[in-house]
């Protein structure tokens, strides 16, 4: 087949990480007979630097037009004093909402080998294979009144959490659908003790939840939901939950696999597809050819399974991460005595060497 991929390395280790998934989905498409053809375009920081915003006409005209877009990271210390409605954040907001991206998907596996890498003990982490299934277009994120007004004495700050029928259904749709292809167990995550928009949420889910009668559905608080996620995370399927939820819970899931440099996430919608590592632009690491590049590796892997449907390349993109962790490869970030300390560019060219059609 043949596919475009715009490429927006954006911010901080984005420059780093994201040429190593490009290298890589550079060689599946030898291996395997398709074209790939990346284009790439500014976005974030570097953005706002060269044309005064984050995400420029040209960046998203291209997003819209590619198969699929594959980012690196966006934001940085140098940005942290701009409005909010110019910093590089609002680049990844604006091509979430342009392009409906509206479910995202964030899968936290321990890869085995790893499980000492881990905060947690070994016994806790071993075995996890969590998806959660995050909104991404609405709550608090978009949700309207928002703003920071004068008033006697001082200011104050608003933002609305909001979510309609239609909002959930869909993204309790994903979550049923991705239950089915695992082991068939959703479990939802919300406020319904303290807020109405949960209650709703709550209200849908189980609505939507009648016609998937093969599926094991539960619901949650989400404070109680933080602290399972370190007490007993082996209870995990597919979590499905907020845009601030999970925002919050997806970090904390990827630390269970040993770094949040590990985890990658795909954003679908109806139209062009977003496949990004969680992590962000890591400023304290950038430039030094110490970042992990292996969850935007394992991004482009999403990106070949959801966007092309190329389940096989995927395969052989994950078997490769696998291979070269066993050869005792390690990042600093996941480093533990004994193992090869390796850069980022070094990471990337061992998992291409381990790529086999
Ligand atoms: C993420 C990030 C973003 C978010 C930021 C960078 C806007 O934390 O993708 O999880 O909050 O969604
Ligand atoms: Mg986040």
């Amino acid at each position: 087949m043949k596919a475009t991929i715009a490429a927006l390395a954006g911010d901080g280790v984005g420059q780093e990480i994201v040429p190593e998934a490009v290298t890589v989905l550079k060689a599946v498409g030898r291996t395997f007979g398709h074209t790939f053809d990346f284009i790439e375009a500014l976005v974030g920081g570097q953005a706002i630097d060269k044309t005064g915003v984050p995400l420029p006409p040209d960046t998203l005209a291209l997003a819209k037009q590619s198969d699929a877009v594959m980012l690196g990271a966006v934001g940085g210390p140098k940005w942290e004093g701009l409005d909010y409605s110019i910093r590089p954040e609002r680049a990844l907001l604006g091509l979430r909402e342009q392009l409906g991206l509206y479910a995202n998907l964030r899968p936290a596996k321990l890869y085995s080998m790893l499980a000492d890498a881990s905060t947690l003990k070994r016994e806790v982490v071993e075995g996890i294979d969590i998806l959660v299934v995050r909104e991404l277009t609405g709550g608090i994120y978009f949700g309207k009144p928002k703003g920071i007004e004068k008033i006697p004495g001082g200011e104050r700050g608003f933002n609305t959490e909001v979510y309609t029928t239609e909002e959930i259904r869909r993204i309790a749709i994903v979550a049923f659908e991705a239950a089915r292809k695992r082991r068939k167990k959703v479990m939802s995550v919300d406020k319904a003790n303290v807020l109405e928009s949960s209650e709703l949420w709550r209200r849908v889910v189980i609505d939507v939840h009648k016609q998937y009668p093969d599926i094991e559905l539960s619901h949650i608080y989400v404070d109680n939901c933080a602290m399972q996620l370190v007490r007993n995370p082996k209870q995990f399927d597919v979590m499905v939950t907020t845009n601030m939820f999970g925002d919050i819970l997806s970090d904390e899931a990827a630390m269970l696999t040993g770094s949040i440099g590990m985890l990658p996430s795909a954003s679908i919608g109806t139209k062009t597809g977003m496949y990004e590592p969680i992590h962000g632009s890591a400023p304290d690491i950038a430039g030094k050819n110490i970042a992990n590049p292996i969850a935007t590796i394992a991004s482009a892997a999403m990106m070949l399974s959801y966007a092309f449907k190329l389940d096989k390349e995927a395969e052989a993109i994950e078997r490769a991460i696998v291979a070269t962790l066993e050869q005792g490869y390690r990042t600093k970030d996941i480093h533990t005595p004994g193992m090869t300390l390796v850069g980022t560019r070094e990471m990337g060219a061992a998992i291409l060497k381990n790529l086999k059609g």
